[in-house]
């Protein structure tokens, strides 16, 4: 047991952080006010290894651990939660899974690609009728007498949607066979058959772009197929576990950047002839918000160990990474709640960054499977009942 990091873990930390307060922090409320999407940001976070954290070198990554993805993301998540959304579709929803699963072809032409942040890539499972009954999906790839397939159908709520050159796509292959007839597939965005829907506009993660693209009669290659026939399902569970330490990473950085900026203020603002910190009320919420931010980071750490065990042969982190999502997403939006509440008039005014925290805390709780999700995926782990 050891609760230091190693010098690489630090040196990935360091430059995340520094990325983070010079380029992403300076421009966060614009990105926020105008959703624009920060592509020379992000650019600048691939140059530098953050977009391909845990690819090997000879993909194009820094070819670090799951605990360094965790420090940097936080760091990018404490300067703008949008950036470090699209950061984390890159690493965990799009590089993990094509690494794990990928041929050598698929891991040299994509990974390569998203990782030294030349592209983004996005993941599409979400449709219109289906989000947290994943297997729900309609959206259909029909196999030829040549091998190829034939996708048609819809998906939604596709984060980097709109700027994506390549997306992984889950589309059912035999719909008899439930969640076995489900195959990945990668997408590149500039050929016929696929469109895209118009820009959702929404409460927080504003420049991180999202949208519901659609399939006609979008031709697959053979070689396209990322795993196996039928074996999609189990790709994007095993995707999203991934995922899921990076939402939680997400919401440890909302949560540091609303807490921090708390701790400045009530040693400053006065009332009654005394700093607010002062009087006990606010004392409380101060401990209160340090123990949520600690659980959450320990329990995100503890996920991200056990997925470095996964990663070198060891058991699954499944139940970990839901842990860690569920009380990391909880952690942030409570904490941004207290801290919206201890700024009062200060903390609802656009003039501070506290109400973003708050509105971009909320999605943590949301995607990559809701708080609800979360504690099904705990309960059936650990009574072993469905
Ligand atoms: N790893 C590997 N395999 C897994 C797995 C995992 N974590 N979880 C399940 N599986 C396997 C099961 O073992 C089972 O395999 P067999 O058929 O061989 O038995 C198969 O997958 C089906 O599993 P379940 O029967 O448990 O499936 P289910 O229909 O009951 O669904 C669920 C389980 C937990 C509810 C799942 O549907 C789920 O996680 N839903 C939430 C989806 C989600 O997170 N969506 C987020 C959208 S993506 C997003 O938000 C990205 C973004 O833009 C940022």
């Amino acid at each position: 047991m050891d609760f230091g990091f190693t010098e690489e873990q630090l040196m990935i930390q360091d430059v995340a952080r520094r990325i983070a307060q010079e380029k992403i922090a300076p421009s966060a409320e614009h990105h926020d006010r105008t959703g624009d999407f920060p592509l020379e940001n992000m650019r600048t976070l691939g140059e530098n290894g953050l977009m391909g954290i845990e690819v090997p070198a000879e993909y194009g990554g820094a070819g670090m651990d799951p605990i360094s993805y965790v420090l940097a993301m936080v760091e990018v998540a404490a300067a703008d939660a949008a950036h470090s959304t699209i950061m984390s579709v890159n690493n965990s929803l799009f590089c993990n899974g094509i690494l794990k699963f990928g041929t050598e072809e698929q891991k040299q032409l994509y990974v390569r690609a998203i990782a030294e942040g030349r592209e983004i890539g996005a993941f599409a499972l979400t449709e219109p009728q289906s989000g947290s009954d994943a297997t729900a999906m309609r959206c259909k790839a029909a196999k030829q007498a040549d091998g190829t397939f034939v996708v048609n159908g819809k998906k939604s709520w596709i984060t980097s949607g709109p700027v994506a050159k390549y997306i992984v796509l889950f589309a059912v292959t035999d719909a008899e066979k439930g969640a076995r007839g489900i195959t990945a597939f990668m997408i590149d965005t500039t050929r016929e058959g696929f469109h895209r829907g118009k820009t959702e506009p929404k409460l927080g993660i504003r420049a991180s772009a999202t949208c519901e693209i659609e399939f006609t009669d979008y031709v697959v290659r053979a070689d396209e197929v990322l795993g196996q026939e039928g074996e999609g399902f189990k790709i994007a569970m095993s995707v999203l576990d991934a995922g899921r330490i990076g939402i939680a990473s997400q919401a440890i950085g909302i949560a540091r950047a609303a807490y921090e900026a708390t701790i400045e203020y009530v040693k400053e603002r006065k009332a009654f002839g005394q700093p607010i910190g002062a009087f006990q009320m606010t004392q409380a919420k101060i401990a209160d918000m340090k123990c949520k931010l600690d659980a959450a980071t320990l329990l995100t750490l503890r996920a991200a160990w056990q997925k470095h065990q996964f990663d070198n042969g060891g058991a699954r982190f499944s139940n970990e990474a839901a842990i860690a999502k569920l009380v990391a997403s909880e952690a942030a939006m409570w904490i941004t709640h207290q801290a919206l509440q201890i700024h009062g008039g200060m903390g609802y005014s656009k003039e501070m960054p506290i109400e973003r925290y708050f509105r971009d805390a909320k999605i943590t709780e949301i995607y990559e499977g809701t708080s609800e999700i979360q504690r099904l995926v705990i309960a059936r782990n650990e009574t072993g009942l469905r």
